[in-house]
């Protein structure tokens, strides 16, 4: 059994906030963010929330997947920024889609959580539990950014994207590997300052951003080179490589290093910042009318935790 990837969407909130309309006081500047970002715009949710966002994104999905929501029977929803502290958002998310079957649930792998639910979801395929499962990355982090500390909140943005995975038998196409690890040595490294249990308040973003840029592209190489190893594939067998978007000098010191050429990476940071666990799925939506014919697609992640991963698909 095989999941295969089916369909794709995406949802941002309407207000976009260019580098040059960030506030005055912040001290930064579109020079700035852009030469070590990449970073030119991003969109803030005003109205708008995480579920929001995901349940736009899912039902664009399911349309171009060419099914109705009934046929889904799991969500597995990844954010760090959902809507409550309990229900799940993939709960509202299910409501708001009017599905009453199956189950749907929450991951929590910040940056890396669109690899981890990706991962559980074909898991769960594989098993034979889910015959059709939502995927789907959403986030609201512009709520959990200290809006006067300039080192982190001009590269956060909001947004979802949604995929859809259908179980399909001796299939050329869909998830060839998927694998997800984590380190909590490195708890402290990108973390909130608050949350349920300790302060009682959502708490907001710290970084150390230098020991993040390293941790992440030290984990981009080994784990894309852990992928053409398990694979037995060299770069030239990879057709498409999507990484996490958290800054695009990251992305390109990857590159380098793993000598992908540039043609080969999708990077589309400058329209959305980072937008935590949904930015791959934004990512794939931007591909999704060559879904079948676009190859060996390498997915990979970088997250606080911190967390990482990999799958292939073969798109
Ligand atoms: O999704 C996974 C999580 N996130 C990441 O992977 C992010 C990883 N880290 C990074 O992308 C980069 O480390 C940052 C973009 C966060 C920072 O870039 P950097 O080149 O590592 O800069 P830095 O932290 O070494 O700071 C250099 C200078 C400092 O000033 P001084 O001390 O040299 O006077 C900062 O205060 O840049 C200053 N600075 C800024 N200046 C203008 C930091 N943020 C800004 C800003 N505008 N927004």
């Amino acid at each position: 059994m095989n999941s295969v990837l089916i369909g794709a969407g995406m949802a941002l909130p309407r207000k976009c906030l260019k580098n040059d309309e960030l506030p005055k006081e912040l001290g930064t500047s579109d020079e700035w963010i852009v030469q070590r970002t990449g970073i030119k715009q991003r969109y803030i949710a005003e109205e708008e929330t995480t579920s929001s966002l995901a349940t736009i994104a899912a039902r664009q999905a399911i349309n171009h997947a060419g099914l109705s929501p009934n046929d889904i029977d799991l969500i597995v929803l990844a954010t760090a920024t959902g809507d409550y502290t309990f229900p799940a958002t993939a709960v509202v998310v299910q409501k708001e889609l009017g599905i009453t079957n199956g189950a749907a649930f929450d991951v929590n792998a910040v940056c890396s959580g669109f690899i981890y639910a990706l991962d559980i979801a074909d898991s769960y395929i594989k098993l034979g539990k889910s015959k059709c499962a939502l995927v789907i990355g959403a986030e609201t982090f512009s709520r959990i950014v200290n809006w006067s500390d300039r080192s982190t909140c001009v590269l956060f943005g909001d947004g979802a994207g949604a995929v859809v995975l259908q179980a399909r038998n001796n299939y050329g196409l869909g998830i060839q590997s998927c694998r997800i690890y984590s380190d909590g040595t490195y708890t402290d490294h990108l973390i909130t300052t608050g949350g349920i249990s300790t302060t009682q308040t959502v708490g907001y973003v710290t970084m150390q951003g230098r020991e993040v840029f390293k941790f992440a592209v030290e984990k981009f190489v080994s784990a894309f080179e852990e992928l053409l190893n398990y694979h037995k594939m060299s770069i030239n067998d990879i057709d498409l490589v999507i990484p996490h978007q958290a800054n695009v000098r990251i992305i390109k010191k990857f590159a380098e290093i793993a000598k992908i050429p540039e043609e080969k990476i999708l990077i589309n940071i400058d329209k959305y910042a980072n937008t935590s666990a949904a930015s791959i799925p934004l990512a794939l939506n931007e591909v999704k009318n060559k879904f079948g014919s676009i190859g060996n697609t390498a997915l990979l992640s970088m997250g606080s935790g911190f967390t990482w991963g990999y799958a292939l698909i073969r798109l």
